[in-house]
């Protein structure tokens, strides 16, 4: 893929979903001072109150960018419930689309799943479809929302598919959590087949110092899975929110992936694990 411009210097409208707390808020306060004045941020998750807080630390160091909360649950099943969402945004603050440069839809928010199951003690079609309904349904209705919305081919269109290195790996314990990532980045593969001038950034980050990694340290039912987490924390591999979305804005400077190809921050901190991983299990 041949170079192009560095994301960060068009007037953007961005969308990061997930930005309540963890990698999706540092995602959030970093991107804000490097997107030019008046470009817009959208934060979207549950927590209303987080975002708030996110929006009033984000307005004191990026003072020229416009912040808008757009609170949402991406498991909600309800007819029409992802239409017109960014529509409705930009009529309520009277925004016309056609000022963008730039448009950025960054799926963030996931869930892990129930890591206290196993494979084969999944029985529960209400938990196993409510997942499925976070981290797949409700992903793919709202990327269809964003881009009803910004149709216009002229604008650049980009979207970016926060993975993992588990979509790829199979790790115990994580039945949901890796199929709905390995479903994720497929899905994108072919959005990209159909949509080749909408750029797809997969992005794995690594793993984070989050609520969601500290859960699974803590409640895997896997031993290697809790094994392979404190060793990595003990060694230091564990990464800040900071690290971790420091090299994804690099990558979107940089602007020469491949759209779609699974781009891992993982591989470059822990990969002798992820080996010790297939061994013990
Ligand atoms: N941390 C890691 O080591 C790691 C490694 C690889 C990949 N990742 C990926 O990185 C991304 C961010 O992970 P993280 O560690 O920052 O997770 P986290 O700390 O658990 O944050 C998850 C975010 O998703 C939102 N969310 C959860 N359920 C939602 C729902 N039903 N509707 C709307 N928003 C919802 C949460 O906000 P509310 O609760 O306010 O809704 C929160 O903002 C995820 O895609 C994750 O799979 C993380």
């Amino acid at each position: 893929m041949e170079k192009q411009e560095n994301m960060f210097l068009k007037k953007s409208f961005v969308a990061i979903t997930g930005a309540s707390r963890g990698i999706g808020r540092c995602m959030a306060l970093k991107f804000a001072v490097k997107f030019p004045p008046n470009s817009v941020l959208v934060l979207m998750a549950r927590n209303v109150e987080a975002l708030e807080s996110v929006r009033t630390e984000l307005q004191a160091t990026a003072p020229n960018i416009t912040v808008f909360v757009r609170q949402y649950d991406q498991g909600n099943t309800n007819e029409g419930y992802f239409k017109g969402i960014f529509d409705s945004l930009l009529t309520e603050n009277k925004l016309s689309k056609g000022v963008f440069e730039q448009v950025m839809l960054v799926h963030n928010c996931a869930t892990i799943g129930d890591k206290e199951k196993t494979t084969l003690q999944l029985c529960d079609a209400d938990l196993v479809r409510s997942y499925y309904d976070i981290n797949l349904c409700g992903m793919i209705l709202l990327n269809a929302s964003f881009f009803a919305t910004f149709c216009d081919p002229s604008t650049s269109r980009v979207v970016v598919n926060i993975t993992s290195g588990t979509s790829k790996v199979p790790s115990p314990s994580l039945h949901l959590y890796c199929s709905g990532k390995a479903a994720r980045d497929m899905f994108f593969r072919v959005l990209s087949a159909e949509e080749p001038y909408i750029r797809v950034l997969t992005y794995a980050p690594g793993g984070v110092d989050t609520d969601m990694l500290r859960d699974l340290e803590e409640n895997s039912s896997s031993t290697p899975i809790r094994k392979m987490l404190n060793g990595l924390r003990q060694d230091g591999h564990i990464l800040t929110p900071d690290e971790s979305v420091a090299n994804l804005e690099q990558i979107l400077e940089d602007n020469a992936f491949e759209n779609a190809d699974h781009v891992d921050n993982y591989r470059q901190t822990a990969q002798p694990y992820r080996t010790n991983l297939y061994i013990e299990t």
